[in-house]
């Protein structure tokens, strides 16, 4: 795998990664203690008007760290977004053009793919409308868009990437610019922890340490209230008290009641992602806790989820160990993508084959789907499959042909090319809906 894509922490982009898919069988028969609230789930979703395809993912990852985007090609998206750094880039406040710094700290894409409203004070409501922001803003790449289009027209290999990824309207535009990119951003999602190992049940998955500091953070620390769900956020606005002059939410909507409200990030790999918060000023998690602790500014806007926690200095130190619980040391497992307002996918997934290699090379699907192998490669390939509840051989499969095969018995199938046996596709069949 490229190094670029996994980080230290085993940060990896999850349509493009080869890994086994980590199986979360017995989520709903594990300890009732309420973690089960933060299981991950098995789909991402894409909106309707910008499915997922593998060449729009693979097209719009090349583009995101692509310094041709910016006027003076010396930086990309992955420069300030870095995957190293929790797709942050470990600065209290970004940098701009020129080496000063931008108004507000760079925050993560990942799990963005959950997200309704993007920037720290929402100003943008989908990936798409957020992607050419950056691109044209004066202090981080400059760029005019319709140069950008020109150059991207004029390049040499562009052309063929953007008529894969948009077969139905292969002129590059600043929207299929935009619907790469944030195809691409829906695709990174946080690696699997030890604490989802622990939500499935594996006990010894995090130190006791961790327990104690889930229970205040679900309890005495309020903290779910704003970091719900598996990504540990609501995706919502507050004020937590911070002592800045940004009125963030306040100031987009011009409502004075929402005066330094900023939208709760996520929770996971947020070691990589130091330091904290809108305005970067809290350096470490130890400081974080401190804050919550009782560190804030009490202001009208104050959320009222912060006055009653109250925090023991045990509490503080068992909150961080549960925190760094969250940090990814596996790569993320295989996904469905979801259509979002389309039925849950009832007939097929697509499975490329180009290069001799099936993309993705991990798919987690519900039992009674179809996996479909598109053979887009030059050569012909022949897939196979040898397992007790099903046994399949396509015969020899020619280039343009296609092969479906149905899945309906749960389990772990390996999914190989006689010819080209490097060629691996791990599928997991889960009962019952896939969330
Ligand atoms: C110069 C550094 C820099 C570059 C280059 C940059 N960003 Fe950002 N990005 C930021 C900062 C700073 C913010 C937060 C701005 C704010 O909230 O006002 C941000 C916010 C975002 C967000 C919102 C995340 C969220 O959860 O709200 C996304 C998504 C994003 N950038 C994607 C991109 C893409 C795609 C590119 C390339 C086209 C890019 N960025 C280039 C610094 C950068
Ligand atoms: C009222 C909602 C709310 C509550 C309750 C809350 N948070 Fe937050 N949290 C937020 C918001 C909003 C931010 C971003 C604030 C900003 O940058 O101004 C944030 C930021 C953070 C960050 C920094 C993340 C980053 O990417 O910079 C951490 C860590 C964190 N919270 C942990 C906790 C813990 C632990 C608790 C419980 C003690 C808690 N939060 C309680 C809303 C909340």
């Amino acid at each position: 795998m490229d190094a670029r894509r996994t980080g230290a922490f085993g940060f990896a982009v999850i349509a493009l990664m080869a890994s086994s898919v980590v199986a979360n069988d017995g989520l709903n028969d594990g300890p009732n203690d309420g973690r089960g609230a933060f299981a991950r789930p098995d789909t991402v979703p894409f909106p309707a008007g910008n499915p997922y395809s593998p060449a729009k993912a693979r097209l719009g990852e090349t583009l995101f760290f692509d310094p041709l985007l910016s006027r003076d090609n010396d930086r990309s998206c992955g420069s300030c977004h870095a995957p190293d750094m929790g797709f942050e880039d470990g600065r209290a406040l970004g940098l701009a053009i020129g080496g000063g710094d931008l108004p507000r700290a760079v925050p993560t894409v990942l799990n963005s793919a959950w997200g309704e409203h993007f920037f720290w004070d929402g100003r943008a409501t989908s990936l798409e409308e957020q992607a050419l922001g950056p691109i044209q803003a004066d202090l981080e790449m400059a760029q005019n868009l319709d140069d950008l289009v020109a150059e991207l027209r004029a390049h040499a290999e562009y052309p063929a990437r953007f008529a894969e990824a948009f077969p139905a309207s292969p002129e590059i535009t600043a929207d299929t610019i935009a619907q790469a990119l944030a195809t691409f951003q829906r695709t990174v999602v946080s690696g699997v922890s030890p604490f989802d190992r622990w939500v499935e049940g594996q006990e010894d998955a995090i130190s006791e340490d961790a327990k104690r500091g889930f229970a205040v953070f679900t309890g005495p620390g309020n903290c779910m209230s704003c970091h719900s769900g598996w990504a540990f956020s609501d995706f919502a606005f507050h004020d937590i008290g911070l002592p800045t002059t940004d009125r963030g939410r306040g100031a987009y909507l011009d409502m004075a009641e929402l005066d330094h409200a900023f939208k709760t990030p996520t929770l996971r790999d947020l070691t990589a992602r130091a330091p904290f918060m809108h305005d970067g000023s809290l350096p470490t998690l130890e400081a974080v806790v401190e804050h919550y602790g009782g560190a804030f500014v009490r202001r009208p806007t104050l959320s009222p989820d912060l006055a009653d926690i109250s925090l023991s200095t045990q509490d503080k130190a068992d909150l961080v160990a549960f925190l760094r619980s969250l940090d990814a040391d596996l790569p993320p497992p295989g996904f469905v993508p979801e259509i979002a307002g389309t039925p849950p996918p009832e007939a097929t997934l697509d499975i490329s084959q180009m290069d001799k290699a099936f993309n993705p090379a991990a798919v987690v699907i519900k039992a009674g789907q179809r996996v479909k192998f598109n053979n887009d490669d030059t050569r012909s390939h022949n897939i196979r499959l040898h397992a007790e509840a099903l046994e399949f051989n396509s015969g020899i499969q020619e280039p343009g042909e296609t092969v479906e095969i149905p899945f309906s018995t749960p389990g772990t199938y390996n999914v190989f090319c006689g010819v080209h046996p490097k060629m691996k596709l791990t599928v997991e069949v889960k009962s019952g809906e896939v969330k």
